[in-house]
């Protein structure tokens, strides 16, 4: 059986992750596809245990690297207990959040730099790779305002404010200038427009594979 395919999700906090993700597990399963979703940090017993420690707002005084290590030690878990069987399996994995955003929060925003970052992700991935990566570029202050509607609580993470979630976009718009696996979608479009990009290059990138 041929390796599944491996999609990522990334972009600032609210940026539509979770809305996209949704819309497209739907269509690859209405068309046949067993797809498999999962989010970073979590997906696994461990792994959530650690997101709770991770977006624990009472965890303020958390260490830069402790938070590297944390989420790296997660993506860890991850990898080796559900990404590579399903892959290994023929299924589509579909991810909310991988390694690019250690890239954007640690070694961008946070600037703990992106040499530390690129060594522990080739560790906790043993070099796995997604085979395409979805970057849902948004200004944060419209970012901001969907969240406001959803009404949720902020945790430690999205607590950071606008000016931390402006150096997270910058941190991603170079990973998308840098890799051709990282398509940019223009996030302030409606549901739909959005979904139709994200439908025309997944459908594509299955064509070519087939
Ligand atoms: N294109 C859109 N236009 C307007 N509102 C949207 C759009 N996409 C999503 N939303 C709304 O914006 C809010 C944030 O979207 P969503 O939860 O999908 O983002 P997210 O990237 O998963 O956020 P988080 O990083 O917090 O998990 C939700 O209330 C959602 O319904
Ligand atoms: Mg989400």
């Amino acid at each position: 059986m041929s390796r599944g395919l491996f999609i990522t999700f990334e972009g600032i906090d609210g940026c539509g992750k979770s809305t996209q993700i949704k819309l497209l597990s739907d269509h690859l399963g209405s068309t046949g596809h067993e797809v498999v979703l999962l989010r970073e940090p979590g997906g696994t017993v461990v792994g959530e245990k650690i997101r709770s420690v991770l977006l624990d707002k009472k965890n303020d005084g958390m260490d830069p690297v402790c938070e590297l290590l944390l989420f790296e030690a997660a993506r860890a878990q991850i990898v080796r207990e559900l990404i590579m069987p399903a892959l290994d399996d023929g299924k589509i994995v579909i991810c909310d959040r991988f390694f690019d955003s250690t890239y954007a929060y640690q070694g961008y925003a946070r600037e703990l730099g992106a040499e530390m970052v690129k060594a522990l992700n080739l560790t906790a991935t043993s070099g796995l790779e997604p085979d395409i990566t979805f970057l849902l570029d948004i200004d944060p202050d419209e970012a901001l305002k969907r969240r406001g509607i959803r009404g949720d609580g902020d945790d430690r993470m999205e607590a950071l404010g606008t000016g931390f979630q402006q150096k997270v976009r910058q941190g991603y718009l170079e990973l998308a200038a840098s890799f051709d696996r990282v398509f940019k979608v223009n996030a302030s479009g409606t549901r739909e427009e959005i979904f139709s990009a994200i439908r025309d290059k997944t459908e594509s990138v299955l064509r070519e594979r087939s």
